[in-house]
């Protein structure tokens, strides 16, 4: 995105008094990023660990209800299945006209679950980047991607505002970037990776697994061929840095000859169907609808997902492997 002439708004954002509710993964991070960029933050927390964390930093740290009350800016960072029912309980009755709500994703603004009065400004900032992370490259002096967009612009300052924040999280500096985008957009992206490769890359696996061990393969050898080794991990550092076919080049010419020819029999047409009517399970809120009901049910088919995963024969080979490995959780 261009700067525009939002640096008008710099200073008058930078006096402004800020919360970040929520002071986990994003939000300490993005709390120790605006401080050190000499902004006025506090922390609004419930009292718990991570309240006491939010001390140890040396931030002020108050009920969410009073930290809103007193901030014109307000992060709401705690986990997106909590934000509606925090949001009802513990920011409404604090929110006023004039102040500014920024939520990390696209998700309960999207659906409506969130929904701030008119007289608030609702801006998005939503990093590409895991919440160490984003504090990482800050410390050494880098930025980080983000989509980026305003959802209500009740006063006429909420573009300048979004944009204020983003120099301030560092996310101008090298190496980072904000990406024009909507709750929608970010909504879409976010679960569809979910819906689609990601966990399709964990079924896969599994089905290689089942087939490879079947001729004979050990279990050892296919779970450091296809993860335990980290060369998926170097793979992905490749993709960023190179690009997603460009990566290739670091391979041998039979690795390429074998992925070009094979890895196209695996994306068939009734997958990309697939693909397309997940996507519109996401933007007509239908997976939505079924995350909600799940959630107030008690969350059984998660547990028994979880549960059913965890059975498969490859899960105890990963625990001795790893075990003799000395990995985490061993
Ligand atoms: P988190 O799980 O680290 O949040 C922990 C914080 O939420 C703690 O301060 C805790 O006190 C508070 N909290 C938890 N349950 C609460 C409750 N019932 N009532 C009040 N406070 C409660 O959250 P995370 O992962 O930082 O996510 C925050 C937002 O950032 C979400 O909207 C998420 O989608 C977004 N996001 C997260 C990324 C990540 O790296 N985890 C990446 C990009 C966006």
């Amino acid at each position: 995105t261009s700067l525009g002439n939002y640096r008008d708004f710099y200073e008058q954002v930078k006096a402004s008094r800020i919360c970040i509710v929520g002071y986990g993964n994003q939000g300490r991070s993005q709390a120790l990023n605006l401080r050190d960029s000499g902004f006025n933050v506090v922390v609004g927390n419930i009292d718990d660990s991570y309240a006491e964390i939010a001390r140890k930093d040396g931030f002020r740290v108050m009920g969410i209800q009073d930290a809103v009350k007193l901030s014109d800016i307000i992060f709401f960072l705690i986990p997106d299945e909590v934000q509606a029912s925090v949001f009802e309980s513990d920011i409404r009755p604090s929110l006023s006209k004039g102040k500014t709500i920024v939520f990390a994703s696209g998700y309960n603004y999207f659906y409506g679950f969130v929904s701030p009065p008119p007289d608030v400004n609702v801006i998005m900032i939503a990093p590409r980047m895991i919440g160490w992370g984003v504090r990482d490259v800050y410390v050494r002096g880098m930025g980080f991607p983000a989509l980026v967009a305003v959802g209500q612009d009740a006063d006429g300052r909420a573009e300048g505002i979004m944009l204020s924040l983003c120099e301030g999280l560092g996310i101008f500096r090298s190496g980072g970037c904000a990406v024009r985008s909507s709750f929608r957009e970010e909504t879409l992206v976010d679960l569809l990776t979910e819906h689609s490769w990601a966990g399709a890359m964990l079924f896969l696996f599994r089905a290689y697994y089942d087939v490879a061990t079947s001729l004979g393969a050990s279990p050892e050898a296919v779970i450091l061929e296809l993860y335990g080794s980290g060369e998926l991990a170097e793979i992905a550092e490749s993709m960023r840095n190179m690009g997603l076919f460009k990566q290739l080049r670091t391979h041998s010419t039979t690795s390429q000859y074998g992925q070009l020819t094979r890895g196209p029999l695996y994306v068939t047409d009734d997958v990309r169907k697939t693909l397309y009517n997940e996507a519109i399970k996401i933007l007509n809120g239908e997976f939505a609808r079924e995350w909600h009901q799940e959630q107030v049910s008690g969350g059984t088919v998660l547990r028994m997902s979880l549960r059913l995963s965890s059975e498969h024969p490859m899960e105890r080979e990963e625990e001795r492997l790893y075990r003799i490995l000395g990995r985490e959780g061993n």
